[in-house]
């Protein structure tokens, strides 16, 4: 075989099992049945108000997940079927979509986090010490429950390397100053570093500039289920005083014994000697001989 020949698969293809993931037995996803399937007011409004930005409604799928991301804070199942149930779509089409996209969370962020701080670390940004601005973001972030900081690829902002995007506001260049500030300016709740915000640089498109960053806030996180204290009812009622245990009457009390008996009794009872261990038998001495006259 020369180096030239390319191994094909029995279905004609370079690439083993590219079709394997269509399982053709199966029935065609359906569009979830809005009688079936709760969509909340202020979600379904704002869906259907994106898709008439544009001629085919399909195309409102990118920003329609992003409305959906807002408003729960990741891509759920549940939440993509409400999109696919507003715009006419099958879940597993959105699902295609959400999945291309790193963006899109497709699974919860770690403590139900509010705020989403992605930081390009791709060519350009990485030149300019993106790499460097993610580790700083790590270690200001540490544990705090309200921060999502992931590593991003290319962002399409790298006029602004090394840059980052905070709850979809691009910010950049940064410096390594500016991610203390973030972490203030998020927990402030104030827009995040203004002065480094992309809308508000000079060549940025008006209509841009003045568009929300996002439509809902971000969700709180579930009250953490308290494990409720057990009712009065429920406590283990204290013995009543007359099952306690009576006194032995006075006359079934043991008798002390004689005064001659005491002298006879060893000095103390509880006292009473550990039995010693057997001594072994020992041998008996060889006598020295007798000297030789
Ligand atoms: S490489 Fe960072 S925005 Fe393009």
């Amino acid at each position: 075989m020369s180096r030239f020949d390319v191994k094909r698969y029995g279905h004609g293809s370079r690439v083993p099992g590219w079709d394997e993931s269509v399982d053709l037995s199966k029935p065609p996803a359906t569009i979830p049945d809005p009688a079936l399937t709760p969509v909340p007011a202020k979600l379904r409004a704002a869906i259907e108000q994106a898709m008439t930005q544009y001629p085919d409604s399909k195309s409102a799928a990118i920003p329609a997940l992003h409305l959906a991301q807002d408003y729960y804070g990741w891509c759920s199942p549940e939440a993509i079927d409400q999109v696919a149930c507003v715009m006419g779509l099958t879940p597993a089409y959105l699902t295609s979509v959400a999945s291309f996209y790193d963006i899109f969370e497709r699974e919860q962020p770690r403590h139900h986090a509010r705020h989403h701080v992605y930081v390009c670390t791709n060519i350009s940004c990485s030149l300019r010490g993106g790499d460097e601005l993610y580790e700083a973001m790590l270690v200001a972030a540490d544990d705090d429950p309200e921060l999502n900081v992931r590593e991003f690829e290319c962002l399409g902002a790298c006029d602004i390397a090394p840059m980052a995007s905070v709850d979809g506001e691009y910010v950049g260049p940064l410096t390594e100053e500016d991610i203390a500030r973030i972490v203030e300016d998020v927990h402030a709740g104030r827009p995040v570093l203004v002065d480094k915000q992309l809308r508000n640089r000079p060549c940025a498109h008006t209509e841009a500039a003045n568009a929300p960053v996002r439509v809902f806030e971000p969700p709180r996180p579930p009250a953490t289920e308290e494990v409720p204290a057990p009712a009065a009812t429920e406590q283990v009622p204290a013995p009543a005083a007359t099952e306690q245990v009576p006194a032995p009457a006075a006359t079934e009390q043991v008798p002390a014994p004689a005064a001659s008996e005491q002298a006879q009794a060893p000095a103390a009872a509880a006292e009473e000697p550990t039995p010693k261990r057997a001594s072994r038998p020992r041998k008996p001495k060889t006598p020295p001989p007798e000297p030789a006259s």
